[in-house]
């Protein structure tokens, strides 16, 4: 039987060491070992965009990734950028033009909306539509996705001015 292998890592800004098996993904670590279930899987084969993390900055598919991988990383989670109040606004923008019905897949949505909107304040609908191809959603028809997110844009450029 294999042993699980030590990481350390930072998750949500705080200290993180662990085991875990060398098949484990950083999405079951993340909701088993930390309880950090806001991290969805949905097809646990990198198409669905339900299990979208920040790992050193940059957005991954979490069920594509070894927990061991993670080992020295600094990953952000839906909780992480909740919490500190980063994406108030993309959240209360999603709240108010009802951009989430079942919710599974706005973890990973709120993720890559926020990862857009980092690199491009002033995307256009068709930019938006692009960054978000990779997660899925079966419930909202994407149209008040994409309206919240635009929503958001200008806000943060007005508020920026
Ligand atoms: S669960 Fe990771 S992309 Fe679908
Ligand atoms: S709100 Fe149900 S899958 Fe998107």
């Amino acid at each position: 039987m294999t042993a699980p292998i030590p990481l350390s890592l930072r998750v949500n800004g705080e200290r993180v060491d662990a085991h875990a098996l060398p098949r484990t993904n950083l999405a079951d670590f993340l909701r088993e070992h930390l309880q950090l279930t806001g991290t969805h899987v949905g097809c646990e084969h990198g198409v669905c965009g339900a299990c979208t993390v920040r790992v050193n900055d940059e957005i991954v598919r979490a069920c594509l990734m070894l927990a061991v991988q993670a080992d020295g990383a600094s990953v952000q989670t839906i909780e992480g950028l909740s919490d500190s109040g980063e994406i108030a606004d993309l959240q209360e923008a999603f709240r108010a033009r009802n951009a989430l019905q079942c919710g599974y897949c706005t973890p990973g949505m709120l993720m890559a909306a926020q990862d857009l909107l980092r690199q491009q304040p002033a995307p256009s609908r068709n930019e938006i539509r692009g960054h978000l191809s990779g997660n899925y959603c079966r419930c909202t028809g994407y149209h008040a996705i994409i309206d919240a997110i635009e929503a958001t844009a200008h806000l943060r450029r007005r508020s920026a001015r």
